[in-house]
């Protein structure tokens, strides 16, 4: 893993989006993640396409996740909240946006369905993932198997509460069933790239970076992938221990290596 600690939030999203820039001009297909924490990077991806020195019109894009039982006009729904906080001020082709479809009677076989259908595409080639306190990616709760492929989940009683403030505080109104992509699934994407700020995240930040892999921490599977990019601010990076390392790596970083 290449762990890049940068001074701000504002600092990570400009990394994260050169990054994703970079993608979207091969016309990638793009794996992408709601919560809060990537909105400062989608914003700033926006901005470039709005002054025209970026476009997303060749690229395909796969959710991570999606809440069981809300339906896709649901403010809250990932199918919505995506196409809110990015890809409606994209030129991205609405069509080419996918996510799990949780609406249907049959959620488990729309999880199978989508893992196939991301797998027919030729797969993700840059994967945006973001944290939960818990150590979670996509809705992978601790304890989730490592090889695991998209399917229905139950959401832990720490991601309902955490939640809850996208639902006006009612952790009553959170859907405790989601179908997220399974850890396997995520781990075939060709670049992962993590983004987490804040302190309430420093603890997980250094259970998945520095502690063992372990279902009990499902982040902790990105330290098997060949090309995993962390990028943390200096509150998330709070609780590394060698932090001081990853800054002297990032310095003297071989000429013409990615990390
Ligand atoms: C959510 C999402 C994850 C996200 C994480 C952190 O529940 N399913 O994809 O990365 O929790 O969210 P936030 O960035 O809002 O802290």
């Amino acid at each position: 893993m290449e762990i890049v600690i940068a001074d701000t939030p504002d600092a990570v999203a400009g990394i994260a989006a050169d990054i994703l820039a970079g993608y979207a001009r091969k016309g990638a297909t793009l794996g992408l993640a709601t919560g809060s924490t990537p909105l400062k990077t989608y914003q700033e991806l926006i901005r470039r396409h709005q002054a025209g020195e970026l476009s997303f019109a060749h690229c395909h894009a796969y959710l991570l996740d999606e809440y069981v039982g809300l339906s896709r006009e649901h403010e809250q729904s990932y199918y919505r909240t995506i196409r809110t906080e990015l890809t409606d001020h994209i030129d991205i082709a609405d069509e080419n946006v996918h996510s799990p479809d949780g609406t249907t009677g049959n959620p488990m076989q729309a999880a199978r369905d989508y893992d196939a259908l991301i797998a027919a595409s030729g797969g993700v080639d840059v994967q945006v993932l973001g944290i939960g306190t818990d150590g979670h990616i996509g809705f992978n709760e601790p304890g989730s198997s490592l090889s695991s492929r998209t399917r229905l989940k139950t959401l832990h009683p720490q991601t309902v509460t955490d939640n809850a403030r996208f639902f006006g505080g009612d952790e009553d109104a959170v859907p405790f069933h989601v179908i997220t992509q399974g850890l396997g699934t995520i781990m075939e994407a060709g670049h992962l790239l993590m983004i987490v700020t804040g302190a309430a995240k420093a603890e997980a930040v250094a259970a998945f970076v520095e502690g063992p892999v372990a279902a009990i921490c499902p982040a902790s599977i990105l330290q098997f992938h060949q090309r995993a990019t962390v990028i943390v601010d200096q509150d998330a990076a709070a609780q590394l221990q060698h932090s001081e390392y990853y800054r002297y790596a990032l310095d003297h970083k071989p000429e013409g290596q990615d990390f």
